[in-house]
């Protein structure tokens, strides 16, 4: 079982919301990314059971969605842009700064995203989807710092405040 008996009854009810159950694929990612961190191959499975679908299916519709990770994540997930705005006002340093400095932290996860939106605030980034803009390196650096010594509170990596 992927799901906790708790999460395994959450998810039941999740499904008998919706008239084809299909439509609960994403929520349940949801759900299974709460509880694990990430999207484990177990998971999809089991989502794929309780919707009717094939895992390929889970599979192909979550892999659209860049807030399901399919790999193990920290507590902190650091989405930093460099599309375009970003690009000439400092992200890929940003991103560089920060995969050296939190490269071995099992704590933080660094990732690279495309456009966030928040051009007018370039460059821009989010901690687990919470949007921090008009960063240097070393503002960025303070500002998960902040968040791993507590002075901030992160969300979930699902985005729901904890
Ligand atoms: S290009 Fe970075 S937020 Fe749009």
């Amino acid at each position: 079982m992927a799901f906790s008996d708790v999460n395994l009854t959450r998810a039941r009810d999740i499904v008998a919301r919706y008239p084809r159950p299909k439509s609960a694929i994403l929520p349940l990612a949801h759900l299974a990314q709460d509880q694990d961190g990430w999207l484990t191959a177990e998971a999809m499975e089991e989502i794929a059971v309780l919707t009717g679908v094939t895992p390929a299916e889970v599979q192909g519709t979550c892999s659209f969605y860049t807030m399901f990770k399919r790999r193990p994540c920290g507590s902190l997930l650091v989405s930093v842009c460099t599309n375009v705005t970003c690009l000439v006002t400092g992200g890929p340093a940003i991103l560089r700064h920060l995969t050296e400095r939190y490269g071995d932290d099992d704590d933080v996860t660094v990732e690279e995203v495309e456009c966030l939106a928040a051009c007018g605030g370039a460059p821009a980034l989010q901690v687990n989807y919470e949007y921090h803009e008009q960063l240097t390196p070393e503002i960025a650096e303070a500002l998960v710092d902040d968040y791993k010594a507590g002075r901030r509170t992160p969300r979930t990596i699902s985005g729901a405040q904890r």
